[in-house]
Order: structure tokens, then sequence, then C-alpha cells
């Protein structure tokens, strides 16, 4: 039927009418398309003053409140830097007892270091966002960047190691990779949570150099390249104010200077004070051990603004801040992602990165790889060769679909062509004849794998509390020892942090450390131990030969360096912290900062150094690396800078540059890694700025602190 021109022109207004009407109904905040400052405001604007307080602080262990009426739904939290929780209780600690909250269980945050590969942080990440979306999560609490500044710290085994440039690329990788998942990463614990002891009061006396040059840039990085839409503020004070509420931390140097527009949320129970919350830059208030209502930043808070003793507009800036991480992660989105649950995707994720974090810290002889045609029988000997990790540690703990432990690896990756034996060896709690049977497995064994280390109970690798030492414990030294008479060709191989090894390393041909390795670490384990994977992980920490060596904990040693008196830590030590003390001290560590072995060789030669084109880079380090080994591998290539005549005091040299190079046999790569003006850089107080004063710079290569190949002369001219 041919319409009439009226019929169309009703046809038009009717919709033209409908357009506007929906337009009217549909207010701009839920236009997915409108700018996101542009969604805030209009938000903003609706909210009651009761609504804006509800945004700033929790409705239960993981959770804010929705406010229906404007479609906000429930926010959740969740921990950690390894995948997601298990879901907690409401209003306790315990788990929810729940059976749909299993998570794939990455390795812990330092073995994810070790593998120097920002690519597979970014990987990890996308990987726990997808989990969290798929698990209705909306804020991950992780990664944890904080400086391993004494090996005697519970939570070393979460964080990224000892080095801010390498904490800042690791963390930067993995945030860009899980805030792609429509998740809100949230680095953490800002700052200076170098320790638990005293975790929740302790206050940390740091120079203002030390400050940023060591402990702040990680987390620079985190807001600057990874764009991190939350921060968790640490449980410690810093100069006497908690940095949950502090002032210079959080509204000085992250907000104004860093320029950071996403929230600052407490740690759990974190938050100490309403006017200094309101004040001092804290957006989020979660864990407060008091009733919802009477959290620092609700009623109270409340009741202040309606007093007029506190500005209504500190807390519109507070909820702006929360309406810009919602809006930037599409929670009033169709089509927001929806992730997905331990994929084999997300399975060969948490492998790769225990493939690429083990690291082979000894191996005389060629003792590994283990060739299986030669073995008949295998001696698997130690506790952790069976036990169980992903759960534990506390808060990044992972309730994990499976969890594949040492032994159950390399049997299943042997198991058929050679006769694998187990015996426990020790126990934690103790155990009559367990070191004799060991000691007789390894007598009948061709060859021994020992799986010792630490674990996650308290006083270990645990957050909550610092080791007492850097001991193994449970008599292993003396364990070790025996095994490795009986059976020369004894493989050791440790999990956990660092630990002191001068009993027995001398007398064992190959050592490897493999940290906390997730849900697929036995299997990584056992590609490591028979050459289907040739480990190119690196340290990201140096190893001391023993605690004393320590900047921490130097002879002489102040109890006030670690781990306090009175309330109070210093940090003598400034700068100095990991290879920094040692190189400036001339310590020879046990391993080196950026060390490890490889199943093949690498050279390096022909350094250019090529000057900047005025854009980012001042120069670009160039190098040939070549593969001079008979199988493929990695190499993780460092450029550290020694400045010759510096105006004020700087350690020997700092990590400013690396790359991880996977070459074929007898393939040369050339490498260029940039320098760019802040690579000379270095924090001054007297005119608190950052500065690169012009001389003469040293440029080194090298596949550890203590391993440079190449090195040449840069001269940084005055501007
Ligand atoms: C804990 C930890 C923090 C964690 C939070 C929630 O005390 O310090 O890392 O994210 O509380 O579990």
């Amino acid at each position: 039927m041919k319409s009439s021109p009226l019929a169309g022109f009703i046809l038009v207004l009717a919709f033209a009418s409908r357009l506007n009407s929906t337009a009217a109904a549909s207010p701009i905040y839920e236009d997915a398309a409108a700018p996101l400052e542009t969604r805030v405001e209009d938000l903003l604007s609706r909210l009651t003053l009761e609504e804006k307080i509800a945004i700033v602080h929790a409705d239960s262990k993981f959770t804010t409140a929705a406010i229906p009426r404007l479609g906000m739904p429930r926010r959740w939290l969740d921990d950690g830097p390894h995948g997601v929780r298990e879901d907690i209780g409401p209003d306790t600690w315990n788990a929810a007892g729940r059976t749909d909250d299993f998570s794939t269980a990455m390795p812990a945050g330092i073995c994810l270091a070790a593998t120097w590969n920002p690519d597979l942080g970014f990987s990890e990440g996308e990987a726990i966002g997808q989990e969290a979306r798929a698990r209705g999560k909306d804020i991950m609490l992780g990664p944890g960047v904080n400086i391993l500044r004494t090996p005697l710290c519970g939570r070393n085994f979460e964080y990224l190691g000892e080095d801010p440039w390498l904490s800042g690329a690791m963390c930067t990788g993995y945030i860009r990779g899980e805030q792609s998942q429509d998740i809100s990463s949230c680095v953490k614990h800002f700052a200076l949570n170098n320790q638990e002891f005293e975790r929740g009061t302790i206050n940390v006396e740091v120079d203002e150099r030390a400050l940023r040059e060591i402990y702040l840039p990680a987390f620079q990085a985190a807001v600057q390249q990874g764009g991190v839409w939350s921060v968790m503020g640490a449980y410690n004070q810093l100069r006497g104010q908690h940095c949950c509420e502090n002032d210079y931390l959080l509204n000085k140097i992250l907000k104004e200077e860093w320029g950071f527009k996403g929230l600052v949320m407490s740690d759990w129970d974190g938050a100490h004070d309403t006017r200094e919350c309101a004040l001092n830059g804290l957006d989020l208030e979660m864990g407060t051990e008091k009733k919802y209502e009477d959290y620092y930043l609700a009623q109270p808070y409340l009741n202040l603004i309606k007093a007029g003793e506190l500005p209504a507009a500190g807390l519109d800036e507070k909820v702006r801040r929360n309406l810009r991480v919602m809006f930037a992660t599409h929670v009033f989105d169709a089509g927001r992602k929806t992730g997905s649950l331990n994929t084999a995707a997300h399975q060969a994720v948490a492998r790769r990165v225990a493939e690429e974090g083990i690291v082979l810290l000894k191996n005389e002889g060629g003792t590994l790889p283990l060739e299986v045609a030669k073995l008949k029988t295998i001696a698997v000997i130690g506790e952790n060769a069976t036990r169980l990790h992903a759960h534990g540690g506390d808060s990044s703990g992972i309730k994990a679909f499976y969890e594949i432990n040492p032994f159950a690896g390399i049997v299943s990756r042997v198991g058929k062509k050679v006769n694998v034996i187990y015996s426990e060896g020790y126990a934690k709690d103790g155990g009559a004849d367990l070191a004799e049977r060991a000691v007789a497995a390894a007598k009948a064994a061709d060859a021994v794998i020992y799986i010792g280390g630490l674990n996650h109970d308290k006083g270990f690798d645990c957050e909550g509390a610092d080791r007492k030492d850097m001991k193994l414990p449970y008599d292993q030294n003396e364990l070790i020892r025996k095994i490795v008479a009986a059976n020369p060709k004894t493989i050791v191989v440790l999990e956990g942090t660092m630990v002191e090894m001068d009993a027995w390393l001398d007398k064992v041909p190959a050592l490897v450390q493999a940290w906390y390795p997730g849900m697929e670490g036995g299997n990584a384990l056992a590609g490591v131990l028979f050459g289907d994977v040739n480990p190119s992980g690196k340290l990201p920490a140096t190893f001391p030969k023993m605690l004393a060596d320590s900047p921490a904990h130097a002879s002489g040693n102040a109890p006030g360096n670690y781990p306090g008196t009175n309330g109070t830590v210093t940090y003598a030590e400034g700068l100095l912290v990991g290879y920094r003390w040692y190189d400036t001290k001339h310590i020879e560590p046990q391993f080196p900062f950026g060390f490890g072995l490889s199943y093949t060789t690498f050279e390096y030669a022909n350094l250019k150094l090529i000057p900047g084109d005025g854009s980012n880079a001042l120069v670009t380090a160039q190098f040939d690396l070549k593969n001079t080994g008979n199988r493929a591998g990695a190499e993780v290539a460092q450029l550290y800078v020694h400045e010759q005549n510096p105006a004020l005091p700087r350690p020997e040299k700092e990590l400013k540059g690396f790359k991880k190079v996977f070459l074929q046999p007898g393939e040369t790569r050339t490498v260029a890694i940039p320098l760019n003006r802040g690579a000379f850089s270095y924090y001054d107080p007297a005119r608190k700025s950052w500065v690169a004063q012009p001389d003469v710079f040293e440029i080194e290569a090298g596949s550890s602190a203590g391993d440079i190949r190449l090195h040449d002369q840069f001269t940084l001219a005055g501007k």
C-alpha cells in the first residue's frame, strides 16, 4: 500500500517524540557513549547526601551498598594478587563456605617478578581479571608492590622484589591486563609497608630520597604507566601519620603530583580518624572494626558535614573518584565483560608464569636437565614435594580448582618410565625416623630430587608476621647434608623465599628456586627438571649469604633499623636497598639480583650508545645478544647506570632497563634499550624535584647485577 506523505510525517513525528521521551527518561550517566567526566558529574548531581556517604564506606567485609533507585549495584571487592580469593562471610573473616568460589591460583607475586616478562604480567592480570568478572567482582586487591627491604618480611612472597624499576615494569603489565577486563586493579600497600611486625601501628622514618627513589616508583609506575584506578593505603604510619589518612602521600604526592584520578581505599581497619580521613585523601573506608554506620566516613562524617565542620565539597570529591572507577569499569553499562573461570588459557598462563619464574641457581656438571633414559629410580624427598601452598599466606590465598604439587608433577612427567619413590624427609610436626627413611631412599635411587624450603605457616611466608631468621626450618640443613652424602646426584629445589644455604650449598650439584609456583607448579617444575622447559627466571631480589649481610640487619644494626623500637622503624640504609647495598658496600651475596642460569649460554657483544633523537630517549643502548649453546632459551639482558661524580651520594649502580629475549641456538639478536632523562636522575630534596645533572655515566649491560658483560660511557651534557 502506497503510504501518503501525511502518514510518513506522522511516523517521523511519533519516532521523534518517542526518542525525546526516551532521552528524557534515560539520564546522561546511563549513556555509555557519554564522556566519563560528564557521566560522573551527572550522577553526582543526582545523589543525596546520605547516598554519597554510603558510597565512601563498606556495608560488609568486601562490599559497598547499592543505590537501587539510580541503578547502582552493590560493589564487590576481593583479594588478591594471585587470583580471586574465596568468598569471605559478610561480617567476619571466616570463609563463606561456598562451593562456587574456586579460582585459578597463579604463582606468587615474587615468582611473577622472577619471570622479568612484563608481557606475562599482562597475561596474568588479564586472566585474573576475567576470573574476577566471572566471580562478579568490581575491584581486585592487587598487585602488591612493596619493596623487599628485609628478607624477613612475611609478605615478600606476595610482592615483586627489591628493585623499583623491575617492580614498576611488572606491575604495569599486570594492571593493564587486569583492567582490560572491566575490573579495577588496586595497587597496594601505599606505602612503606615493608614489614609485618607491628604493621598496624609501626611508624616508618625514611629519608626523602629513599622514599622517592626506592619506595614510591613502583606505585608511580602503576598510576602513570599502568593507569591503575584504585590504590590501597598501607596500615603503617609514615613520619607519624597513618598512610590511609596521610596528607603528604595521598593528597600531595599521589593526587597532586602524580595526577591520580581514581580512588584511595583503606587497608582493612587501616582508617583511624574521621577528620584525617576526610581531609587527607581517603576516598573509601574498608574493614574498620566497627558497625558500618559508625565507620569514620559514615555517620560521624555525615554529622560533621551537617554541622558545617567539614566541607560537603570534600565528600563530593571522594564520591567523584568512586564514580570515576565505576564508569571506567562499566558498572552501569550493558555489555560489561562477563569473564571466564579456570579455562585452559588461564591454566596455561599459570603454568607459563611458573615455568618462566623458576630460577636455576646452580647446575654443576650438567646435572640438570635429568635424562630419563639414564635413570631407573628417582627419590623425591621433602614435605614440600606433596604440600599444597595455594590456599595459604592469608589474604592472598586462593581456593584453587586443583594444585599440582611437585611430586605429582614429577610422577606425571616420568612415572611411566622411571620408578619414583617418595620419602617425606621432614615434617613441621617432626617425625621419628623421617630422616633415616629419606637417607635410605636416597641410597636406593639413581638421583634425588629434594623439595624443601619454607611454607605459608605463620612466621614463614605469611601475612601478619615476619620471619625470625633466614634459616631453613625443620632441620632441613642437616637432612640435606645427609641426603647428598648418601647420593651425590641430589638436586635441591626450594619453595618459598630466600634462606641461608651455606650449610650444604657447596655439596649440592644443582639448586632450583621454585618460589610458590601456583596450581600448575608441579608440572612447571617437572618441565624444568627434565628439560622440556629451559629455565629463564632471574632473581628479583638478592639472596644474601646470611641475614647480617643485608642492609636492614647489617652488623651493628640498631634494632631501630628493623624491626623498630618504641613503635618506630628507621630505614637507616636509605637508598642502599638490595643490590644497591651489596654493590656499594662490596659485600658478596650468595646469589646476586638478576641472577639465573639457563641450559644454554649467551654472549653479549658490540655495545653502542646511540644518542637520542631529542624525543623521549636521551640515548639508546644497543648490543648483540647471541645464544651460544645448543638449545633454545631466553636471557634477561639488564641495563644498569652508574654516575661517576654525583652531587649527592648515589648507589654503585641502578637498574634502568631490561629485555627478555628468546633465542634459538646460534641465533643473534640486536637488543635496544632506550634511556630517558629519568634513567640518569636522582631526587634532590632541596629542589623537591628529580635532577639529571651533567656528568659522565657508565652504562652497563649484563646478565645480573654481579655479571656485567659490556659497558661504555655516556656524557650527559648540560641543558
Ligand atoms: C589485609 C591485607 C590486604 C588485603 C585486605 C583485605 O589485611 O593487608 O592486602 O587486601 O586486608 O583482605
